[in-house]
């Protein structure tokens, strides 16, 4: 958790996004077409947009799992693709809840959601406390000992959102976290996630379908064609987007 002087110095954008670019297929496939986006430390942020406008592509550079075909994106002053250790910043700066959960097939739940805390120092009774509160907290304490093969996708979404949260991170970032959820688990996940981002003043970036979700965020992102559309404040509904 970050103290209050901790948080005053991380003010200004932890992420700023100028001119981004992501193509695919020697270019025939244009996802991003120029984004232009400023997050700062503490900031919760929806994104919004029709399916495969380019909402997982941004999140997948956000947390340095692809590269941009041009353009910059910064990650506190430094582009993401020059980060001096990348698998460094998605162990300890950021928390990342794939889309597809991504969950090992042959570890239990219960050892999947430890395994981002392996080489962080932490103790091996310290990870199964850690990881046991996660999982009581996402309501999947009684599945901690099964095979992710075993689960529901809803499980496995929960599963993932332990995983993520384990090293306290200052930022998430979540691609449809409630996507395969029922309401009322996605309601009770939706409140966690806010809680956690309020409580730790953490930054959080969520991809979402689902308006209800959306409007948590003090801001939301419309893009559409690989390009951000609007920007929404979803207090005036009157100007709030259809996903
Ligand atoms: N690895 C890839 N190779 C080729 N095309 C890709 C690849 N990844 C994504 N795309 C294309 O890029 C576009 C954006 O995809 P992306 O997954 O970012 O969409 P999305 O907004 O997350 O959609 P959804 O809401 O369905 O998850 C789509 O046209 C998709 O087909
Ligand atoms: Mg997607």
């Amino acid at each position: 958790m970050k103290s209050d002087t901790e948080a005053a110095s991380q003010s200004g954008p932890i992420y700023e996004a100028k001119g981004l670019k992501k193509e695919f297929d020697d270019g025939r496939v244009a996802a991003l077409r120029g984004i232009d986006l400023r997050v700062n430390a503490g900031d919760f942020v929806s994104i919004v947009g029709p399916s495969g406008c380019g909402k997982t592509t941004f999140l997948n550079m956000l947390g340095s799992l692809d590269f941009p075909s041009s353009g910059q994106l910064l990650f506190k002053g430094t582009h993401i693709p020059d980060l001096p250790d990348p698998a460094d910043y998605r162990a300890r700066d950021i928390g990342f809840i794939f889309q597809s959960f991504h969950l090992l097939p042959t570890f239990t739940v219960e050892e999947n959601v430890q395994i981002p805390m392996i080489g962080q120092g932490k103790s091996r009774s310290e990870r199964k406390e850690r990881a046991l509160f996660l999982l009581e907290a996402v309501g999947l304490s009684h599945r901690r000992d099964h095979l992710p093969s075993k689960l529901s996708g809803g499980e496995r979404q929960r599963a993932a959102i332990a995983r993520s949260l384990v090293n306290d991170p200052d930022v998430l970032l979540a691609d449809e976290p409630t996507g395969n959820l029922d309401s009322k688990t996605a309601v009770h996940i939706t409140e966690l996630l806010c809680q956690l981002q309020a409580e730790h003043r953490m930054t959080m970036i969520l991809v979402t379908h689902d308006l209800g979700v959306a409007r948590h965020a003090a801001r939301i992102i419309r893009i559409k064609d690989g390009q951000i559309i609007a920007e929404n404040d979803p207090a005036d509904t009157a100007s709030t987007p259809q996903a």
